[in-house]
């Protein structure tokens, strides 16, 4: 991994905060939130290029079952992705700009991805019974050659000067913060791409969260992305129609 000097002055607004707090942290930044909450995008961005791909290999026109299924799981990806920006570009960087200079492109970036997942949903709702989905899987194929790069820099060049100007008590502050406000099914993504035991006992210890929250919340969350998400996608690449039953409102929770 390629990290940038968090100790360059060109990045410090203040003597009040330095950049010295990232030997704080007990756990290292492959377990930060971030890099989990990244993870998850990640999961969800290959999960279904390979449904497109093997869609794309079967070579059918689009079932029933298959257009309602696809335009589940993209619809679950884009309120996830929104709602992922929404708490960098809303939560975390007004904070980091109160300690140190956070850099403009991260957030510009997340103007580009956007316009490029509205060309992605325009496509999804106009699939209908015997489209091909050969056109999502190219704008899919190059959405994911956007959207990988953008996470990697946040966590060489955001993350690495998050973690040295803000000590752990006040990074999990603002972690919590999220966890409140994410919606089900992007706080359900996080605990599946991570693993529920691993959600548990790793990530909730680290940022101080009680282990009740666990059945008041997660635990349902985690449901709540199998749903919507993982069934269809599974469905789509294995190319028989789904048995549990699809959670059409679960974006709306
Ligand atoms: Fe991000």
């Amino acid at each position: 991994m390629v990290r940038i000097d968090v100790l360059d002055p060109k990045y410090q607004l203040s003597d009040q905060y330095k950049p010295d707090k990232e030997k704080q942290y007990k756990h290292p930044i492959e377990q930060d939130g971030w890099v989990i909450a990244h993870n998850a995008l990640r999961g969800e961005i290959q999960l279904l290029r390979d449904a497109l791909y093997a869609m794309k290999q079967r070579d059918q026109s689009l079932q029933d079952w298959e257009v309602a299924s696809l335009q589940s799981a993209i619809d679950g990806h884009i309120l996830h992705m929104l709602g992922h920006h929404s708490n960098e570009d809303d939560i975390v960087v007004p904070e980091c700009r109160k300690r140190f200079l956070y850099p403009e492109k991260l957030e510009t970036d997340h103007e580009i991805l956007v316009k490029k997942i509205e060309t992605i949903k325009g496509i999804m709702l106009g699939l209908d019974v015997g489209s091909k989905v050969d056109n999502l899987l190219h704008e899919w194929i190059e959405y994911q050659d956007m959207m990988l790069p953008h996470l990697l820099e946040e966590e060489e060049v955001g993350l690495p000067l998050f973690r040295s100007y803000f000590e752990p008590k006040a990074a999990a502050k603002i972690t919590q913060k999220i966890a409140r406000q994410a919606s089900r099914l992007e706080m359900g993504s996080f605990v599946y791409f991570l693993g529920t035991e691993k959600f548990r006992s790793m990530f909730m210890k680290n940022e101080g969260i009680p282990d009740f929250v666990w059945f008041i919340m997660f635990k349902r969350s985690h449901k709540i992305f199998v749903q919507q998400f993982i069934t269809n996608v599974e469905a789509l690449t294995s190319g028989t129609a789904p048995t549990e039953p699809k959670c059409g409102s679960c974006n709306i929770l």
